[in-house]
């Protein structure tokens, strides 16, 4: 049995909780925030005892008997609860982003190095139905050789951030570096689980709603030996939209691939159906219904972060792979900052 101690009781940790109770082998033992208001109502939801609550990760490590140390907190806070969730010799899944530079990301993958326990990052965005359906056409060869991927990203998130709406998560507002940081790190991630790590990128971004401090849209161009890339990424534009938009302010993430190869294209539309176009120029309609499962993506996610510890298999996301992710976001912004080029050296 793997006993959970998990820390954070905000907006995205029902996603975990809900995760955690379905999976076999696997019991939450502790839940701690210094929101009181948040751990009581997160606690009642999943019916955690108040005796294993807690105000802080410190208390729950000296009462609580767990292994792992499941951490939903904002970045700032991860080096000091990665470091001392390591110290005492716990396993870690650490949110994304996992840090504000690479060399926080680093000294946090050495503690656990050095403490002999495994850190994986929360990466759900590679374990979405739609993306994981992709990565079996690929890998079936459906689309043979490639020579050009489109990723392009839509919400209208822009106008919606007007101090007078309420937000899941008002932080974005004050955020210095939000589309490709917060969500960014999803994107790279996801990019580098379908088509591997690219050897240079270029990035243009731009802050499009006055009511933010970070950027709200992007476009990256991915250079790889046999193929090319273009992420095309934005919360400030009104394509797919669903309708009116209702309040409260929700996130309506729609997310298009269109990957070309040699014996055909294959295309996610935002609805969520995958499709084939052969060499003829017939579509033919692969799957539907892959939309953003987040729920289900935890599930696999969570499973997979279990499955490691049971067999010793290397975590998908380790901290040590997410450096990786990271370099592609800096990446991303020194691009953007200094309109140059960025190069990647051996990966
Ligand atoms: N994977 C995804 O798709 C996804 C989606 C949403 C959020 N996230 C990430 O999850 C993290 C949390 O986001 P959120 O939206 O739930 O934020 P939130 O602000 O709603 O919740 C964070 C909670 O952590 C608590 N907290 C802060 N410092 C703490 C500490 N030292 N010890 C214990 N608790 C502490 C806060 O009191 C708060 O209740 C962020 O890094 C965010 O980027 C990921």
């Amino acid at each position: 049995m793997w006993k959970i101690g998990v820390v954070g009781a905000g907006y995205w940790s029902d996603k975990h909780l809900q995760a955690w109770r379905r999976i076999p082998g696997v019991q939450i033992q502790g839940l701690c925030d210094p929101d009181k208001s948040r751990l009581y109502s997160k606690a009642e939801a999943y019916d955690i005892p108040e005796d294993k609550l807690y105000g802080t990760l410190e208390e729950m490590l000296a009462a609580a008997d767990i292994d792992v140390v499941d951490i939903i907190t904002p970045p700032d806070t991860h080096p000091e609860l990665v470091g001392r969730a390591a110290r005492a010799g716990k396993h870690i899944m650490c949110q994304k982003p996992f840090a504000h530079s690479m060399e926080e990301a680093r000294e946090m993958v050495e503690a656990a190095k050095a403490a002999e326990v495994r850190l994986m990052v929360t990466e759900n965005w590679r374990w979405l139905q739609p993306m994981q359906a992709i990565k079996e056409l690929l890998n079936s060869g459906a689309a043979g050789l490639l020579h050009t991927i489109r990723y392009i990203h839509t919400d209208y998130y822009s106008p919606r951030f007007a101090p007078e709406n309420e937000l899941p998560q008002p932080f974005f507002r004050e955020m210095p570096r939000l589309l490709f940081y917060e969500m960014g790190v999803h994107w790279h991630d996801t990019w580098r689980f379908l088509f591997g790590d690219p050897k240079r990128i270029y990035a243009e971004t731009r802050r499009v709603s006055p009511y933010i401090t970070g950027e709200d849209a992007g476009l990256i161009t991915l250079g790889y030996e046999d193929y090319m890339g273009f992420m095309d990424m934005s919360w400030a534009t009104r394509q797919n939209l669903p309708g009116l938009l209702t309040m409260p302010v929700l996130p309506e993430h729609k997310e298009q691939l269109i990957i070309e190869g040699d014996q055909a294209t294959l295309k996610l539309y935002s609805s969520g159906t995958l499709s084939l176009i052969d060499n003829s120029g017939m579509e033919t309609i692969v799957t539907e219904n892959n939309g953003l499962d987040f729920e289900e993506s935890h599930f696999r996610l969570q499973s997979h972060f279990i499955h490691c510890l049971n067999t010793g298999e290397e975590f998908q996301t380790s901290g040590e792979d997410n450096l990786k992710t990271l370099e592609l976001v800096f990446g991303t912004y020194r691009s953007a900052e200094e309109h140059e080029v960025i190069h990647f050296g051996q990966r």
